[in-house]
């Protein structure tokens, strides 16, 4: 299969082939993962490659032809319909069963029997635990009659217990006959689950085989590729004797009910760009939200000089969706004098001002009276970051920042960080992309299960990248 999205090659001459157990489909941010499965489970068409079953050419036009022929996907962020229950969001994709309810509570019911836990059908959705509502899905998808199941990185929100029991039900999937197809960036998943994988990278297949007979270097090799001479030379190194910025010392912090970290030791020096680097679910959001200030630490301290920007990875959050997008423009500033007369906010300073930010930080289309909600994801990032960065910060806290978007977008957001601290800010990045920490950061931090498990600088960050796509926390959470 070949698939291009205007100037991105997402797959070029990609073979895949599945057979019966688990295969896992492994790769960094952007290898073509999500692209490849959601062709096989009838959401998108390669411009080129054909699709076979049993030897025999298919066409998988929409979701529906896919599942009519057993396969069906679970989406990375969940497919559900949050207000309905799982019963309802069953009813609501066979319309014409809607009256035989009770034959579908069964179908239901003995698919979850399969999947082997208590399932809820008639909570709705929104208020079920994230696991609840992934092996709801699943149940959903089997009872729904699909044989291949495909999974975009389905742990990617579950704690380590959460993930193990996944792991238990989908071998016992493996068991039935059913073949299980699990899209994941963890080496220890796949030794733990899988009997075969595929290693995407940059849109080409760079490793496929069994499990057994390969080692963890060579698939960490597979997935981030022959390593090129070490990052940004042209930033002049960080005198480190400088007084840092920003302080987290000995800091336990959680955030809601996310994976919390444990004994954080860092320090942030203006200028420099210090990466966190850590999969979801090993306290990345604790660390972004207690850095920031926005939750207090449990323990330790947090010591900042001057003012603190924040980049959530929900960047949503940090809009106003409905509003015209000039309000979110400007909700930094809020308190400027500039911006009310008496008391009362000024609009036309504030489009003004609106106007000149959207164009500076090439946030398109540049019309202050958009709402919000309706910019991309590529330039909704370029209003947050523009807006919060150009405030010159003396710390910046950037959780995720080009996540998801495309290329042109990317290099963009990675500029303005670099910009930023030059500019004299210092940066947290907090990323799940090695990718980004070897192009933007000073220092390299790895986040796993909400301890530091080493610390990097640049240079030596290229080398131990290898090793550190599987790290696993030591003992003594060191620093
Ligand atoms: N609908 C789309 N429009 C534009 N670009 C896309 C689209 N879907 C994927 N891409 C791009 O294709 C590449 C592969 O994306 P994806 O398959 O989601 O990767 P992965 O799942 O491995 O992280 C990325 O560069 C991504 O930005
Ligand atoms: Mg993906």
């Amino acid at each position: 299969m070949s698939r291009r999205f205007g100037t991105v090659q997402a797959l070029l001459g990609v073979d895949l082939d599945f057979g019966p157990g688990v295969h896992a489909v492994l790769g960094e941010n952007g290898a073509g993962k999500s692209t490849a499965i959601k062709i096989l489970a009838g959401l998108d068409q390669p411009d080129t490659g054909t699709v076979e079953m049993a030897g025999n050419p298919v066409r998988l036009r929409t979701r529906d032809s896919a599942l009519g022929r057993g396969i069906g996907l679970i989406p990375q962020t969940g497919s559900l319909i949050g207000e309905l229950t799982l019963l309802e969001n069953l009813a609501s994709t066979q319309p014409r069963q809607l009256v035989r309810r009770r034959a579908l509570r069964e179908k239901l019911e003995s698919a979850a029997a399969s999947v082997g836990v208590a399932i809820d059908l008639t909570t709705p959705v929104r208020r079920l635990g994230r696991a609840q509502q992934q092996l709801g899905e699943l149940a959903l998808t089997v009872a729904q009659g699909a044989r291949i199941l495909l999974l975009d990185e389905p742990t990617s929100v579950l704690d380590a217990d959460e993930i193990h029991g996944l792991h238990v039900i989908l071998r016992a999937f493996a068991e039935d006959g059913i073949t299980v197809v699990l899209i994941t960036h963890r080496l220890a998943e796949v030794r733990a689950v899988a009997d075969a994988a595929t290693v995407l990278s940059h849109g080409t297949v760079s490793w496929t085989g069994k499990v057994a007979d390969v080692d963890d270097e060579t698939l960490a090799r597979a997935m981030v590729g022959e390593l090129q001479a070490s990052t940004p030379p042209s930033r002049a190194p960080i005198d480190q004797s400088t007084e840092p910025a920003l302080v987290l010392e000995g800091l336990w912090a959680a955030a809601n009910d996310l994976a919390p970290v444990r004994n954080i030791t860092v320090r942030v020096r203006p200028r420099e760009i210090v990466a966190v680097i850590g999969t979801a679910g090993s306290g990345q959001r604790a660390l972004a939200e207690a850095a920031a200030g926005i939750v207090p630490p449990e323990r330790g301290t947090r010591r900042v000089t001057g003012t603190v920007a924040y980049i959530p990875e929900q960047r949503a959050e940090a809009l106003l969706p409905s509003l015209p997008l000039k309000w979110s423009a400007v909700l930094p500033r809020l308190r400027d004098k500039r911006f009310t007369r008496f008391g009362v906010l000024r609009e036309d300073v504030v489009d003004t001002f609106a106007r000149h930010l959207l164009v500076r930080f090439d946030v398109r289309p540049p019309n202050p009276d958009l709402p919000a909600g309706a910019l991309s994801g590529g330039n909704a990032q370029k209003l947050v970051m523009g807006r919060e960065l150009d405030t010159a910060p003396a710390v910046a806290v950037v959780h995720a920042p080009t996540q998801g978007l495309d290329l042109r977008a990317t290099q963009r957001i990675r500029d303005l960080i670099l910009d930023t601290a030059d500019a004299g800010t210092a940066v947290l990045l907090i990323s799940a992309d090695h990718e980004e920490a070897r192009a933007l950061a000073d220092r390299v931090l790895v986040l796993r299960d909400g301890r530091i498990i080493g610390v990097y600088t640049a240079a030596e960050y290229d080398h131990a990248v290898h090793r550190l796509v599987d790290a696993r926390p030591d003992e003594d959470g060191r620093q």
